[in-house]
């Protein structure tokens, strides 16, 4: 493998599922390269073909056709030991963590050593090292009904990563987890990827998830990536239908629901106007809200907000209200959208 080279290349690859009488096409000439260290997810909704493509990718499933290149090396027609040695190099975890109830913590991060024949000085060396690593030494002599889910999902990291793995796959990794242990989880990611230099896959449902680790997404749809990229322009410039329904769970208006039911689309003279404001990468850096109250002088009422940031990009909404006047009101719409903020009228409303 040249330094140039893809850590992972997927190249046209198809499967179809015979069923008695149907076949169901799941992945559709799905192509997308990996670069080494990289952290990359794969979203779409469920049925997507998510899971069958990261089995493709690890030879749990074989393509119908198309070629998966690994280190440079086509991994769709190895065999036997050349399959074993390449194998190795992939690690996968899985939603539900799989670890064996009989065994301590240590023994199920022993397990593909033990398939390995390694012997046990070596065995223990890398055992501690990456139980180390993943912040469960403590833990090693525990079994799986005395751990939470979150160092079950560890435990599954560490045996995924202890033959020195280079590429980890995660499907659905988080999607048992509570939200407080996803983070911990995914900031462990994080580390496993810069100490260790290691490629990570995942695929998910959750927006979120991408948001908070990749760098780079492909959106599946039907066995298709209908959409690849960089995680900030995919996100702030959204151009297929499917990758704008998943980024809606990001900007979720959260409107009360007794607003929601007061708001209508006709104003009158002291009803105030609600606008939803949303702002990307071109929105300028200058404090837009406030200039806006100083040069209308309005107060303006903020109703709900979700402003979040991708690297040093931020988007997000706001969903605020303000006095309505026929002339202000339109002044202000031109003034936010000359400063690139996108603008929409969400109804008018007025307050008892
Ligand atoms: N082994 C299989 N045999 C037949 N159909 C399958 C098999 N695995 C998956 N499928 C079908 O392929 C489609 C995609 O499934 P999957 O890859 O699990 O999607 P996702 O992970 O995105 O939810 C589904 O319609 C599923 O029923
Ligand atoms: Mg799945």
């Amino acid at each position: 493998m040249t330094r140039s080279e893809p850590h992972l290349k997927v190249d046209g690859i198809y499967k179809t599922f015979q069923q008695t009488t149907t076949a169901e096409k799941v992945l559709d000439n799905v192509t997308f390269e990996v670069a080494k260290g990289s952290i990359v997810g794969i979203i779409g909704k469920s049925g997507a073909g998510k899971s069958t493509l990261l089995r493709c990718l690890n030879g749990l499933e074989k393509p119908d056709s198309g070629k998966i290149y690994f280190e440079g090396k086509d991994i769709t027609c190895l065999k036997g030991n050349e399959f074993r040695v390449i194998r190795q190099k992939i690690g996968v975890v899985f939603q539900s963590f799989n670890l064996l109830n009989s065994r301590t913590v240590y023994k199920n991060v022993a397990l593909p050593l033990e398939l390995l024949k390694m012997p046990e000085d070596v065995q223990k060396e890398k055992i501690e090292k990456i139980l180390k690593l993943v912040g469960l030494f403590e833990k090693k002599d525990s079994y799986p009904s005395q751990l939470s889910g979150g160092q079950c999902q560890r435990v599954a990291i560490a045996r995924a990563l202890v033959v020195d793995a280079t590429l980890l796959l995660c499907d659905e990794f988080t999607s048992a987890l509570d939200p407080h242990t996803t983070v911990e989880i995914l900031e462990l990611l994080q580390k496993l990827n810069k100490t260790l230099g290691i490629t990570i896959i995942f695929v998910t449902h959750d927006i979120n998830v991408v948001k908070e680790i990749a760098q780079k997404v492909c959106v599946l749809d039907k066995g298709q990536i209908v959409e690849k990229g960089p995680v900030e322009k995919i996100f702030i410039n959204p151009s297929h239908q499917i990758t704008k329904e998943l980024l809606s769970e990001l900007l979720k208006d959260n409107l009360p629901d007794f607003i929601q039911h007061q708001l209508h689309p006709q104003g009158q003279e002291n009803d105030d106007l609600v606008l939803k404001l949303i702002f990307n990468s071109q929105t300028s850096t200058r404090p837009i809200i406030a200039e806006l109250i100083q040069l209308w002088k309005v107060p303006i009422n903020i109703m709900s907000g979700n402003l979040d940031h991708i690297g040093r990009e931020t988007f997000g909404h706001l969903v605020i209200s303000l006095k309505h006047n026929l002339e202000s009101s339109d002044q202000i719409i031109a003034f936010l959208k000359e400063n690139h903020v996108d603008v929409h009228q969400l109804g008018y409303i007025k307050w008892a």
